[in-house]
């Protein structure tokens, strides 16, 4: 029908995609052969039905494991690639992509070896797709600030090949404030900054990425509904969030997609927008995740266009190139 028509064809931008969660079983198993690297699941589906989680924990665990195949610099190209046409297909005309270094350099694979990759994936892609797409390198909360300097210090000679840093990985027991020196670092280098606050962690960790950290959108962020002053100070200075309902329903974040308050948040006046986080493990590209939480929660097409133009407007595109996409 025509909302579903609208949601599927209108040009949008994802905000909120990690790389390393677009890796698709199918690639992870070529890879593993590739590489010579062995996983602990003898098939696809094997590797699939272990996809089922009960919070964020349990599905890092498994994400790092996935990750674990990747080596070269093609593999990293390849991972990218993949994505970046999943990406056209669903109309996402801009994209800004998380990736984990320290997955893959605690394994002994060069800095360099996972920017070159994903870095000439992006470029193709605005060449051979018109996809814009740029990189956001985000530091590993579970792990120390000294190693998130180490990892900045590794990634600065490819200072031009990545436009901001973020914060993920497990969230409860690691508040923002462990990062506030290297984020200080990272804003005194003009990077762009975010981080993931409010996925499974309390409204306070919210405030502390705004206030210690200096974020310029939040990750999730959809705890911020338990806190009225806060809903009130994200909608008066427009700082987005960026929601992955498809992640939320998966990691039990809400019980049922039916639950999710995204339609609270806009209805609030909060920039919120749509993204997949990690498609592969969570069963959905963009289009999947704007299709499946409008069935189910009953936004309509006016929710529709707010979510589309927020998505541009949260963007990290200049100004000008923001207004051409509009
Ligand atoms: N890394 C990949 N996906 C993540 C998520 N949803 N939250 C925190 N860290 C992540
Ligand atoms: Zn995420």
């Amino acid at each position: 029908e025509r909302l579903v028509d609208l949601l599927r064809t209108a040009p949008k931008a994802e905000l909120h995609i990690h790389i390393e969660g677009s890796l698709e079983p199918e690639l992870i198993f070529a890879l593993s052969q590739r590489n010579g690297i062995a996983i602990p699941y003898a098939s696809v589906d094997e590797l699939r039905r272990a996809y089922a989680f009960s919070n964020l924990q349990s599905f890092l665990d498994i994400y790092y494991a996935g990750a674990s195949v990747l080596i070269t610099e093609q593999d990293f190209y390849d991972m990218a690639w993949a994505y970046l046409l999943k990406a056209q297909a669903d109309h996402v005309i801009h994209t800004e992509i998380f990736f984990d270094p320290q997955t893959h350099t605690a394994r002994g694979v060069a800095m360099k070896t996972v920017i070159d990759g994903l870095y000439r994936a992006c470029q193709d892609a605005q060449a051979k797709l018109g996809v814009s797409a740029s990189l956001i390198l985000c530091f590993l909360r579970h792990l120390s600030e000294e190693d998130a300097f180490a990892t900045l210090e590794d990634a600065l000679p490819h200072r031009d090949q990545f436009i901001g840093v973020g914060l993920d990985s497990s969230e409860l027991g690691h508040p923002p404030e462990k990062f506030a020196r290297v984020f200080a670092r990272c804003r005194e280098l003009g990077l762009h900054l975010v981080a993931h606050a409010g996925e499974e962690g309390p409204p306070e960790y919210i405030w502390s990425a705004l206030d210690v950290l200096k974020v310029e959108r939040i990750d999730h962020g959809v705890q911020s509904t338990h806190d009225a002053a806060l809903m009130k100070r994200l909608a008066a200075e427009r700082i987005p969030l960026t929601v992955c309902p498809l992640s939320n329903q998966k990691l039990c974040v809400f019980p049922n997609l039916a639950d999710h308050n995204l339609g609270r948040l806009l209805d609030a006046g909060l920039c919120a927008t749509v993204n997949s986080d990690d498609p592969a493990y969570f069963g959905g590209y963009m289009n999947d995740n704007f299709l499946q939480t409008f069935a189910a929660t009953g936004l309509t097409a006016q929710h529709a266009y707010t979510l589309m133009r927020n998505s541009f407007e949260a963007s990290f595109l200049a100004p000008a190139a923001k207004r051409a996409m509009l």
